[in-house]
């Protein structure tokens, strides 16, 4: 009998290194700087396997959806052979095909010269004079990214052949995935967020709960945050659990819904969030009754955007009653309240004299994002010992 997701992820340590000490924060130029930003997008963001959506959204051949990605932008599009992600520029002199965050269409026109693309991405008719003895339509294509689907999560990779297993680095995740059905789930909203801070400051703010008291009455009201905790995770994730108050079953405005919990909740979770962080950009709340994902993408050292998923059982879905408005109304509040509060760390970080502070045992994800991200893109010295 499965009690609660403790019953099915491995054995939680108890000796914590954090516990000895708390963490601390890092440097003004990891935070801001141009160098440190200019590696996080060589060594993380184009070399590692990136989360990037949903299957839910491309159920119809030909529906797509955009992403841009630091200074890259790609298109996610439902061919003849399923999701498959490309460079949203055009082969001919690079103009951006797709602007539109999402949509449906059979063929990709270019407007500025008019060459067009299938949904699979191959050259079908052009503009201008080409011989055949030195123009190959067929190698003129959009150009693809390695596509990979699991638990309903379309990942892409610019690394292509040398790309990292994408089951190792995901680790325990699917443990959570399977339990909350995320491969059947329905995106029934999704919203795209501009934010002035760096993407790790995002990162922090949405990973911790210690500001819920201060910056969002609707939130604390709902979920206890003293009455959560840290998991230790295998794999390229990190994670934490939250409690929902007594009087509540619903993580939203009002915090009650007559959505039934999924079907395969374990008891002990059914009051509970469980926070679990794809490395380094993408947050799941997974609640008993919907699951959201929040990822943050860079845009240069000072901006990002964040983009924002609410998924449902089609169970409950097909209802014609069904409502997410007080799911939404409560998230969408919480992000601007947010996005203040990274701005304006933003603005003090930016001090080239800022000393870094002393973290608290409720922000061990801060310090786990931190040591992850230093891991990957500074040397040993720097990047300190966390995971
Ligand atoms: S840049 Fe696309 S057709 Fe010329
Ligand atoms: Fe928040």
């Amino acid at each position: 009998m499965t009690d609660s997701m403790f019953d099915l992820i491995s054995e939680q340590d108890g000796e914590r290194s954090y516990f000895d000490t708390g963490g601390r924060g890092r440097s003004h130029a990891f935070y801001t700087g141009e160098e440190q930003y200019r590696l996080e997008m060589e060594k993380i963001y184009g070399k590692r396997w990136l989360p990037v959506d949903h299957v839910s959204r491309f159920k119809e051949k030909g529906q797509y959806a955009t992403l841009n990605i630091g200074t890259s932008s790609i298109l996610l599009i439902n061919g003849d052979n399923g999701i498959q992600a490309f460079h949203n520029y055009c082969r001919h002199r690079g103009y951006k095909l797709v602007e539109e965050a999402q949509g449906k269409r059979q063929s990709v026109v270019c407007i500025y010269h008019c060459w067009v693309y299938d949904r699979n991405g191959a050259l079908k008719s052009l503009n201008g004079t080409y011989l055949d003895h030195f123009f190959d339509k067929e190698k003129n294509g959009l150009l693809k990214i390695r596509t990979e689907v699991r638990y309903g999560m379309v990942f892409v990779c610019f690394a292509g052949d040398d790309a990292p297993d994408l089951d190792e680095t995901l680790g325990e995740f699917g443990k959570f995935a399977e339990v909350y059905d995320l491969d059947k789930l329905e995106c029934v909203q999704s919203k795209d967020y501009p934010v002035a801070s760096n993407w790790k400051l995002v990162a922090h703010n949405v990973n911790e709960s210690l500001h819920f008291p201060t910056a969002h009455k609707d939130l604390h009201k709902i979920t206890d945050f003293d009455d959560a905790g840290t998991y230790t995770l295998e794999g390229d994730i990190v994670g934490a659990w939250q409690q929902i108050r007594e009087k509540f079953n619903s993580v939203s405005m009002t915090g009650l819904s007559n959505r039934e919990p999924m079907p395969n909740i374990p008891p002990g979770d059914l009051k509970k969030i469980n926070w679990i962080s794809i490395m380094p950009n993408l947050l799941f709340g997974f609640t008993a009754d919907y699951v959201m994902a929040q990822w943050v993408w860079p845009e240069s050292p000072g901006t990002c955007t964040v983009r924002h998923f609410w998924l449902f059982h089609p169970n409950e879905t097909a209802k014609p009653d069904f409502s997410h408005e007080a799911v939404f109304a409560l998230w969408d509040k919480a992000n601007y309240e947010d996005w203040e509060l990274c701005e304006r760390t933003h603005r003090g970080l930016s001090n080239p004299m800022w000393v870094p502070g002393q973290l608290s045992f409720d922000e061990e994800v801060v310090a786990q994002i931190d040591g992850w991200v230093a891991k990957h893109t500074c040397d040993a010295a720097e990047s300190g010992t966390e995971k």
